[in-house]
């Protein structure tokens, strides 16, 4: 199986409604519904807002350490079935300290689920944390200093949650403070919001990756800035198609724009439980309606390495797995 890294999956986004079931029972909570099927209908979004705004809610159901764990470990285990070698996997600490759960408890238990995969799945996994938007900059900070503490385990920081009404510029000094600390950094820009949204993420929180980046397209010289620099972006294609940030139909995906331009794209899941599907099923569905070559899905495995924050001695084991890339033998 050809490897990947999944670069841009939010963990409370791999809930699973037969997971929150079982969870909310041990918690004592009341979900709107305790038949799986009537609670998936709820998941039929307009929009972005529309899908936050179910995925809080049901977060509420999370308490315990064991919760996180639990959570991660399911998405670690589906992950590696999927053929995922190295995910980085991002966190809403904010959502949980709103909900009254010290970071103590989500460190604790998403730190377990890592430590495990990591021993029992051969899986390499990092967490990244990210900023809710809609909370503010000063807020961004805050929560960035309460972390400090568990700074050994999380290799940087990312901002989600509502893109429109909230731009890049509000999260600078947030993102300076990471920058000081050593810390990775990306963010979800040109999702829902414009061109601009990109280009202030890289300039004034330098970014090191975009997540989603769709509407960077409209920008030409956004787009040629992005391939000179290699500035990888994270695409997720069932994500587009379930809170229409994409046109309905696959085949016209922006993901075959952005090879043809020869931007860094890679392929990732973004929220697997509500928008149908995990990696292979990204890339299935993809590969089919774009008709993708068995030399651009080589393309795209290696990018998804490249654009990783892997060590060099990882990064290149496992690009020496993927076709067109020099082994160690051959690359002398
Ligand atoms: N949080 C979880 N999924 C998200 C997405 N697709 N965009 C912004 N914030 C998110
Ligand atoms: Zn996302």
């Amino acid at each position: 199986m050809r490897p990947f890294a999944e670069l841009h999956v939010h963990l409370e986004g791999t809930f699973e409604v037969e997971q929150f079931v079982d969870i909310a029972r041990r918690n004592g909570v009341t979900p709107p519904s305790w038949d799986v099927d009537e609670l998936r209908s709820r998941y039929a979004f307009d929009d972005l807002q529309s899908f936050l705004d179910l995925y809080y809610e049901n977060l509420g159901a999370l308490r315990t350490e064991e919760d996180f764990h639990d959570l991660a470990a399911a998405y670690l285990k589906r992950a590696a079935l999927a053929g995922v070698r190295h995910t980085e996997m991002f966190f809403d600490p904010q959502t949980h300290l709103g909900n009254g759960i010290p970071l103590e408890v989500v460190f604790a238990g998403f730190g377990a689920a890592v430590d495990e995969a990591r021993r029992d799945l051969g899986l390499s996994a990092d967490l990244i944390l990210c900023f809710l938007r809609d909370l503010g900059g000063d807020a961004a900070v805050e929560t960035l200093r309460a972390a400090m503490p568990f700074r050994d385990r999380f290799v940087g920081v990312g901002l989600d949650s509502t893109e429109v009404g909230y731009p890049p510029a509000l999260y600078a000094e947030a993102f300076g403070i990471a920058r000081s600390e050593g810390l990775r950094r990306v963010a979800h820009a040109g999702e829902e919001g414009g061109p601009e949204n990109v280009r202030d993420a890289l300039d004034l929180l330098h970014v090191e990756r975009i997540d989603h980046g769709n509407r960077a397209l409209e920008d030409p010289d956004l787009v040629a800035r992005l391939r000179d620099e290699r500035i990888p972006l994270t695409v997720c294609p069932l994500s587009n198609l379930a809170l229409k940030t994409a046109p309905p139909d696959l085949a016209d995906h922006p993901l075959r724009r952005m090879l043809d331009e020869g931007l860094l794209v890679t392929l990732n899941s973004d929220d697997p439980a509500y928008f149908g599907g995990y990696h292979d099923d990204n890339v299935r569905a993809v590969t089919e309606a774009l008709a993708l070559t068995d030399s651009e899905l080589d393309l795209l495995a290696r990018n998804s390495f490249e654009a990783s924050f892997l060590g060099e001695t990882d990064r290149a084991r496992f690009l020496a797995e993927i076709p067109g890339v020099p082994g160690p033998l051959e690359a002398g």
